[in-house]
């Protein structure tokens, strides 16, 4: 029986089908974020989508229609989330005119008798109050405006909307993209494949949205780092008293549970051996490093300390293959990033195959500017964190298999 992944990895390609003189509909996802004047701080998500677009022209596709969804307007017609504010940055980097179309149900006609590799980028489709409840009629309306439908957007596969999902039902020939086969194969290369030994790095603030993960991912790996505000949680369940650390205290037994198991099935686990204490995470006064069973009264436990950052950069060097996903700390305030940017270096360091889960995780790589030097870092967050579960993303399920 095939695994999940390989389910995934099983489905074809836009290479296995002919575009040409077709109107490719490609579910893109170009969710970037964007600062108060609509610039574009980030457009890696619209870089790594080029590739199935360009194909797409250079393989004489009839017209192309862009759908993507931009943060969560839930429904309304909100201004700030138009696409309007990205069109210039994708057809830039295209190379090659976009057209911007407000309402495609009205301008349906005008789409449907482009040729000639036309470029169309339609408003944002969660614009629609059907798009999240996978509305069969918006799915109709879809697919209306293609004979292929492509599905490149790794970011939202793991939502089973009209657009992801629900347009499948009525479009006959319908396709990965090569960032939604990219990212499949960079994942079974790392949990299905991996060179061992092979090290989970997680971190982020909460325990209770990494269960899944931590035990889907046990049997899988030899050692596991646990750092950021969820090693808190561990670091309770080891007996040590963290004071007004953020603490899921409903999870400290399940803590103790994955510690319980993990020495069962011989997987070391590296919690910190000491930790950046603050008294004020918002305006810190005092800021100390201490052994991780000192947290002093009255403080919190906000970052990895040295002799933690030491351990865990042997226990990287020491790997071939590395998933990381969740920062150390609150890497966004300076004075409590050291400890994230330190994993960040030492796992850009190594000679293993390194990949990184998209969201805070790859936003704390790029910050620590060794981006160009993981193996590949993931355009999902939600999505990533979902496959590192186990989970058969329902972007995948309805495309077409290979034989
Ligand atoms: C993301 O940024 O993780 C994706 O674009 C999905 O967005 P969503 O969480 O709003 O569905």
């Amino acid at each position: 029986m095939l695994s999940n992944i390989e389910l995934m990895q099983n489905v074809k390609s836009l290479k296995e089908i002919s575009v040409e003189d077709q109107r490719v509909l490609i579910r893109v996802d170009f969710n970037v974020p964007m600062d108060a004047h609509h610039n574009i701080t980030d457009d890696n998500r619209i870089k790594e989508a080029l590739h199935t677009i360009n194909y797409c022209i250079d393989n004489n596709a009839k017209s192309i229609i862009l759908v993507t969804h931009l943060g969560r307007p839930k429904g309304d017609n909100k201004a700030e989330f138009s696409l309007k504010y990205i069109v210039k940055r994708v057809s830039r980097l295209l190379g090659k005119d976009v057209e911007f179309v407000e309402d495609f149900i009205s301008q349906k006609e005008q789409i449907n008798s482009a040729n000639g590799g036309k470029v169309f980028l339609l408003e944002n489709i969660r614009f629609f109050e059907g798009e999240t409840k996978n509305d069969e009629t918006l799915s109709k309306e879809l697919a209306s405006l293609c004979d292929i439908f492509v599905n490149d957007a790794f970011g939202t596969s793991h939502r089973a909307h009209s657009s992801t999902v629900g347009i499948t039902q009525f479009v006959k020939t319908k396709v990965a993209g090569f960032l939604l086969k990219r990212e499949i194969d960079a994942f079974s290369k790392a949990l299905f494949k991996p060179v061992k030994p092979i090290c989970l790095v997680v971190g982020g603030a909460k325990v209770s949205s990494k269960i899944t993960l931590l035990n889907n991912i046990l049997p899988k790996v030899d050692k596991i780092i646990i750092g950021g505000a969820m090693s808190n949680t561990f670091l309770k369940a080891v007996g040590y008293d963290m004071q007004d650390s953020l603490i899921e205290d409903e999870y400290v037994v399940e803590a103790q549970t994955i510690l319980e198991n993990a020495k069962q099935a011989k997987v070391n686990v590296y919690l910190p051996v000491d930790v950046v204490i603050t008294d004020d995470i918002e305006h810190p006064i005092d800021v100390k490093i201490v052994p991780s069973q000192d947290v002093l009264q009255g403080f919190k436990a906000v970052d990895i300390g040295p002799a933690t950052v030491k351990l865990f950069e042997e226990a990287i060097g020491m790997s071939n293959t590395i998933v990381w996903n969740g920062p150390m700390g609150i890497f966004e305030i300076d004075k409590f990033s050291k400890g994230t940017f330190r994993i960040a270096h030492a796992i850009a360091d190594t000679y293993a195959y390194s990949i990184v889960g998209g969201g805070d995780t790859a936003n704390a790589a790029d910050k620590a500017g060794e981006k160009e030097n993981i193996s590949f870092i993931s355009t999902g967050g939600g999505a990533s964190l979902e496959l590192l579960e186990g989970k058969v993303l329902p972007g995948f399920e309805n495309l077409e298999k290979l034989d």
